[in-house]
């Protein structure tokens, strides 16, 4: 993909900005006065992850991983720990904060792991899902966008590393 190529407006600033207040008011909603962790799976949601924690009002915590899984726009389908999360996370209530669910097979890997951590309740929100392109079933309790199979970036995804700084998220356009 050549990086001069056109981009296409696919989902709006002013959407995403209205889809991730809509998705904290959920969360505020549910864990009330509640402690919550939200966990950032980098390098993809962390500008979502930064919007959407300014829109929290429990007390909230923030914790980073990262993954590795994604070589271009194809996925190997293997994945593994780059970084895991600096505390102990028994007994909190756990939310990871994913950019988009392809295959579902990051996500499934990570949320397995973070079961056998103990934790009170653990739950994932994701910006992007391509309902089309999963593997196996993955529970999304707080979702953004149900998107069609497109290979998308901006709003911190990338392509080979590159558009993570797209306001909005975007399509290569013909
Ligand atoms: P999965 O394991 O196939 O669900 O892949 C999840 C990861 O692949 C995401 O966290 C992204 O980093 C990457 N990914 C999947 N689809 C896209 C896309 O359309 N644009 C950019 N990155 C993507």
């Amino acid at each position: 993909m050549a990086a001069s190529k056109k981009i296409d407006v696919f989902i709006s600033q002013d959407a995403i900005k209205t889809r991730v207040k809509e998705l904290a008011d959920l969360i505020n909603r549910d864990y009330q006065n509640q402690e919550i962790i939200l966990v950032c799976v980098l390098n993809g949601s962390f500008i979502f992850c930064a919007d959407l924690v300014r829109n929290i009002k429990v007390p909230v915590q923030i914790e980073m991983v990262s993954l590795s899984s994604y070589e271009g726009s194809q996925s190997t389908g293997e994945v593994s720990f780059r970084l895991d999360v600096k505390q102990s996370l028994v007994g909190k209530h756990v939310i990871l904060v994913e950019d988009i669910v392809d295959t579902g097979l990051t996500i499934s890997f990570l949320l397995k792991h973070m079961k056998l951590k103990n934790v009170a309740s653990l739950k994932l929100c994701s910006l992007l899902l391509k309902r089309a392109r999963l593997k196996i079933e993955v529970p999304v309790d707080y979702l953004g966008f149900d998107i069609e199979d497109k290979f998308v970036i901006g709003y911190g995804l990338d392509y080979d590393g590159l558009y993570r700084e797209l306001p909005y998220i975007g399509v290569y356009g013909a």
